[in-house]
């Protein structure tokens, strides 16, 4: 018998995944072929936006580019915006990059998201040299001004401060031991908001997070964490609007389960906005064969996103990426046996796959916003 190192046999695959979909009657032959509306219509009867990051890159392909056009209302440039594309040197930013997306995005009344104005990750390489305990609050401060300045009525929304958790890391507040961190101090999270509110009073100032979906104790820490500061940054008059739940997850996780659940209701409950933000599946422990594949990735996209619709919070839907011609899942965590990932609503020819019929159940199946 077969039996992978999660102890699933592929007859085991097979029956779950069946099983799901016959009880949904969807994700066997794609319906998207024959459907005249795109995701964003179904999203947009509900009160949903729906898009999937992008970067000018992948948009010299015309046929993803036209992909991307018809079936989004919102966007976030996968690394446009990031510090190291705006900042070349640590004295000139360069728009160029965003400024283009921003323009290509207006002329198809695509909305253009923010992404992310402080993390630890993708820092030019001059900032390790450059940055100290002396000029980081400064620094910080100034990009955010300038960037939020410079989008200013144009981006409604930011990733403010991304991936400020890490329970491993040992600190009783639970935040990740990053440089903004060490050379700004714990309050680095706050003095972020409040400079991104100055400088851009109308935008919606979002706190984006990963692994938040996870049962067990470790997760359950994590979302206590990012709760217990988003509460107090209420209390405080923080200038937070929305929580981000980045949502990469994989098609064996348990993603909807009773910690999670009561998270999204407290999260709600402090009158905080609910974005997906990221959304990909990844499968890299079912077996190659790619109909079942597909139809676990679908099950848990349907699963998960009728989940987090049950909470009126959650707005706005977007993948990260649309096809899998371009999904950072490829370079960044392939399968053990190379074969292609297929994580996203379009397969790497394009084609629908059922993660979109799944997208669009949902979609069909939840309440008006
Ligand atoms: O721009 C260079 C290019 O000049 C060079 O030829 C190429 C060779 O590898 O690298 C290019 O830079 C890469 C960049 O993506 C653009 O493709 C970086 O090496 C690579 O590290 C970078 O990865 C991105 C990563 O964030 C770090 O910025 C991924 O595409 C992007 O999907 C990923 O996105 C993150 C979110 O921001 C936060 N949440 C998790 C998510 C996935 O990791």
């Amino acid at each position: 018998m077969n039996v992978n190192r999660h102890g699933w046999t592929r007859r085991s695959f097979l029956m779950g995944s069946a099983a799901t979909a016959a009880g949904l009657g969807i994700f066997g032959a794609t319906r998207a072929l024959a459907s005249p509306r795109p995701l964003r219509a179904y999203a947009a009867d509900k009160g949903i936006l729906f898009g999937s990051s992008i970067s000018g890159q992948v948009l010299k392909d015309s046929l993803y580019a036209d992909l991307f056009t018809s079936q989004c209302a919102i966007t976030v440039p996968e690394g446009s915006l990031k510090w190291d594309t705006l900042r070349p040197t640590p004295y000139r930013y360069d728009f160029s990059g965003g400024d283009w997306l921003y323009g290509m995005c207006k002329s198809h009344e695509i909305l253009m998201r923010g992404h992310t104005l402080v993390w630890e990750g993708a820092l030019p390489k001059w900032f390790a040299a450059t940055a100290n305990a002396e000029n980081a609050r400064t620094m910080m401060l100034d990009h955010i001004s300038t960037v939020v300045r410079h989008y200013a009525g144009k981006v409604p929304s930011w990733d403010v401060v991304n991936e400020a958790v890490q329970i491993e890391d040992g600190r009783p507040d639970g935040l990740k031991i990053t440089p903004w961190l060490r050379m700004v101090g714990p309050e680095y999270i706050e003095t972020a908001f409040q400079a991104a509110h100055e400088a851009d009073p109308h935008a919606t100032l979002v706190y984006n997070e990963n692994w938040l979906e996870p049962e067990g104790a470790g997760a359950e820490r994590k979302r206590n964490a990012v709760l217990t500061m988003l509460t107090r940054m209420k209390k405080n008059n923080v200038p937070v609007h929305g929580l981000g739940i980045q949502s990469h997850v994989y098609a064996e996780m348990n993603i909807t389960g009773g910690g999670f659940k009561r998270f999204l209701q407290q999260v709600s409950d402090l009158g905080l906005s609910i974005m997906i933000t990221e959304m990909d599946v990844r499968e890299k422990n079912a077996p190659g064969d790619i109909a079942i594949r597909d139809r676990l990735i679908a099950s848990q996209y349907y699963k998960y996103l009728s989940f987090m619709l049950q909470f009126p919070a959650v707005k706005t839907v977007i993948t990260w990426g649309l096809s899998d011609r371009y999904t950072w899942i490829a370079t960044h965590n392939p399968r053990l046996d190379a074969m292609p990932v297929r994580p996203l609503p379009y397969d790497a020819e394009l084609r629908p796959t059922p993660v979109w019929d799944a997208i669009r159940s949902a979609f069909e199946e939840t309440r008006r916003r």
